[in-house]
């Protein structure tokens, strides 16, 4: 809900628990008055605003009271650079002068039910048009004549405010945006930890928590994906807030490039949080008339501590951001030839693997890398998308025929946007991959990058694709990306469109997701990007699901999944059982489970146990397949604070069932363990199929369940499951 009052000029953004409160101040500054718990009104916000109003040192507009107004104190809603404003700006153009002073003001606004789809751009979208509001403040720099829209779309049921920026060129010259972020947010307090996701491949999103300093702190990505490194997302934590309760203001960028979140806290104790695509590498060209949409940040606040920020960020991305047939429709159980076959296959091997799996019920065989080209390793074939007939006598049509005879769907792998320096595509056209002029491009992983900013590339690849997938019935494609950019540069931009390279080539990959999906909408794409390094809500508006990481040991996977699971559903991880050693078959399942599920491993060598409990684990995917994928999850005991047992669980929106989870990493000293459950309903009662006992929601969650000596050795694990009972 959105409101404006004219008298007073402020804007009032309603989430159902949260206010954001925008007011205009004389000459048209837009101001950021309030982000927390929702307020009844908006009285006397603007003096509570200034603090002070000016400062020494602080340019101030001379024409406002007695020069008692500056841009440097006062908490702006979309920082400009050179204006007075010393922190870090939000705007910044260079003008036909070659200045790059930008000061851009309100002058008109709209409000209207809905939510815009951003052009070329994934985003959050509406399942119908009363969900949210619309709020689009137009502002202008009066002297360059460039027009900054400021987009904000606020929910009604769900804590969550959406935010972009479009910029248009409206002067007579040429401008280049040298920064333009989509969100700008001033709060007036540092007593914040920043939280934020970092890694490495094999790693992914471990969570790493810092005080927030006076200065600039925070993390970006300049490798041309979102990255293992950084992940875009980030936390603020109000000092004393936890997992359950307490302020934090969650920032997650629907985007899978280059990316930067910076704090800055500045002499008078406020924090400037700004969310874009990363200034480092960017520069975009505008014409007169032209006009820059930028990707949307996805705002979440609540005073309900980490864990609810999460479940909100989880209820978004499954109702509003995952789309298409498999948003509802339950996902295949797959096994994936990886990890059992690497490169070295055959048609009669993977049936094998395909007969096994249907014996335990599985219902997708995946063929991974190795299937086209004369690929036998990683170092030739990305770009030549044709079948290996030599591995594969009688090609896909034989393979998918036996497969599907079988009774089980077919998946197969692709690494579009990349081109091997020893493939026919190469030899053909030698420009077509990412460089800049009289420079070599560098290597990883024997591969180069295949410049999909251009049209003509993007083509080649559409159609070799659309070769396979028309022809054969393929249900499912790992979209793979295994190396980051560098060299950035296109053949066919002219000298000053070349800072636009690494945006374009993100807008490239996007709309050939787009078109592939839209061609062949029963497709169920998962991402991938050597595991998780493409890990972002960009992506999820094209693939339902993501390969979280190529670590799959379930130990490992903990902290890895824990901290995927700051902001994104279980529905959308991608996690399998391996062959990884140190564990038991149990555990690896029942981490696994929380994630899309599937197996990574050679069937034929389970031993005739660890069959029957893969066919167990079958049964327990879809036994509590809804539990999981459309349940709220607790965090409850943290690897990341825990160093000996890991817990979780999912609770039915409802509250009428709940399973948690608990492992134990490491055999703690202290044998006495008390499991304590969290987000039940306090007066239902629960049959708990651990002990076939009937416990209130009150007692599980207070007092809990005893399993001293129950999970007392490393890498045990197991689940209690919680039925409600009624009468
Ligand atoms: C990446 C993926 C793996 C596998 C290989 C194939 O590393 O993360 O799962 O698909 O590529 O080369």
């Amino acid at each position: 809900m959105i409101s404006f009052d004219k008298s007073e000029r402020i804007f009032k953004l309603d989430t159902k628990n949260n206010s954001y409160i925008i007011g205009i101040y004389d000459q048209e500054y837009i101001l950021n008055l309030y982000y927390g718990v929702k307020i009844p009104d908006c009285t006397n916000l603007f003096s509570r605003a200034f603090r002070p109003m000016t400062a020494s040192f602080s340019p101030s507009n001379p024409h406002i009271g007695e020069g008692h107004f500056s841009v440097d104190v006062a908490p702006m809603e979309y920082s400009c650079n050179g204006n007075g404003d010393f922190r870090i700006s939000a705007l910044a153009v260079k003008n036909a002068d070659g200045n790059n002073v930008t000061d851009v003001r309100y002058v008109s606004h709209k409000i209207y039910k809905g939510k815009p789809s951003l052009n070329g751009l994934p985003s959050v979208y509406l399942n119908s048009d009363d969900e949210a509001d619309t709020l689009e403040i137009l502002t202008e720099d009066k002297v360059t004549g460039v027009k900054a829209t400021l987009i904000y779309t606020v929910f009604n049921d769900l804590d969550v405010i959406t935010r972009s920026v479009k910029i248009e060129n409206g002067s007579k010259h040429s401008v280049d945006l040298d920064r333009v972020f989509s969100a700008c947010v001033d709060l007036p307090s540092m007593d914040f930890d920043l939280v934020t996701l970092f890694g490495r491949h094999a790693k992914e999103r471990s969570r790493e928590k810092r005080p927030l300093a006076h200065g600039l702190q925070g993390i970006a990505s300049k490798r041309g994906s979102s990255s293992h490194t950084q992940n875009p997302f980030a936390a603020l934590v109000r000092h004393g807030a936890d997992e359950d309760s307490g302020d934090v203001y969650g920032f997650n960028f629907v985007y899978s490039g280059n990316f930067e979140f910076c704090a800055e806290c500045d002499f008078s104790g406020t924090t400037r949080v700004l969310m874009g695509i990363n200034p480092t590498d960017f520069c975009w060209h505008l014409e007169p008339g032209e006009t820059f949409q930028t990707p949307e940040v996805v705002m979440v606040y609540t005073n309900g501590g980490v864990g609810e920020m999460s479940r909100i960020y989880h209820r978004l991305y499954i109702n509003n951001l995952v789309r298409g047939r498999w948003k509802t429709e339950k996902r295949p159980l797959l096994i994936n030839s990886w990890e059992a076959a690497y490169f070295d296959f055959d048609t009669d091997k993977l049936v094998s693997f395909a007969q096994r799996a249907k014996e335990a019920g599985m219902d997708m065989l995946v063929m991974d890398d190795g299937w086209f080209g004369v690929r036998n390793s990683d170092n030739c074939s990305l770009g030549d998308w044709y079948v290996n007939e030599k591995k594969l006598p009688g090609g896909l049509g034989e393979l998918i025929r036996r497969v599907n005879d079988l009774g089980l769907k077919f998946g197969i792998w692709y690494e579009p946007e990349m081109i091997s320096p020893d493939s026919d595509l190469f030899r053909a056209h030698p420009d077509w991959c990412v460089h800049v002029k009289n420079r070599e491009p560098s290597i990883a992983r024997h591969q180069y990058v295949l410049d999909v900013s251009r049209a003509d590339v993007r083509e080649n690849i559409f159609n070799q694709m659309y070769d396979v997938l028309s022809k054969y019935k393929i249900d499912y494609v790992k979209w793979d990306f295994n190396r980051n950019i560098s060299e950035a540069g296109s053949a066919l931009l002219p000298p000053e469109r070349q800072g636009e390279f690494f945006h374009r080539f993100v807008l490239g990959t996007y709309e050939l997701m787009d078109r592939l999906t839209k061609t062949f909408p029963d497709l169920l794409l998962e991402n991938c990007s050597g595991g998780g390094g493409r890990f972002d809500p960009g992506m999820l508006c094209y693939s339902p699901q993501i390969w979280a990481s190529d670590n799959t040991d379930p130990i490992e996977r903990l902290t890895i999944q824990f901290g995927t699971s700051m902001c994104y559903p279980a529905s959308t991880m991608g996690a399998h059982v391996s062959d990884s050693n140190r564990t038991g078959y149990e555990t690896k399942g029942n981490v696994a489970l929380w994630g899309t599920f599937g197996y990574e491993l050679d069937p034929n060598k389970l031993t005739s146990d660890e069959r029957e409990i893969v066919k167990k684990q079958v049964e327990e995917y879809h036994k509590y397949y809804d539990l999981i994928h459309y349940g709220d999850l607790y965090r409850i005991s943290d690897p990341y604070f825990d160093h000996f047992r890991c817990s979780w669980s999912f609770v039915s929106l409802d509250k009428s069932e709940a399973l948690a989870t608990i492992v134990t990493m490491r055999r703690p000293e202290i044998p006495f363990f008390i499991f304590k459950f969290k987000g039940l309903d306090p007066d239902k009662y629960y049959e708990c199929d651990y002990d076939g006992k009937i416990y209130s929601g009150s007692i599980l969650m207070n007092a809990g369940i005893n399993l001293t000596y129950r999970i007392d050795g490393t890498g045990d694990s197991m689940k209690i499951y919680l039925k409600e009972v009624r009468g």
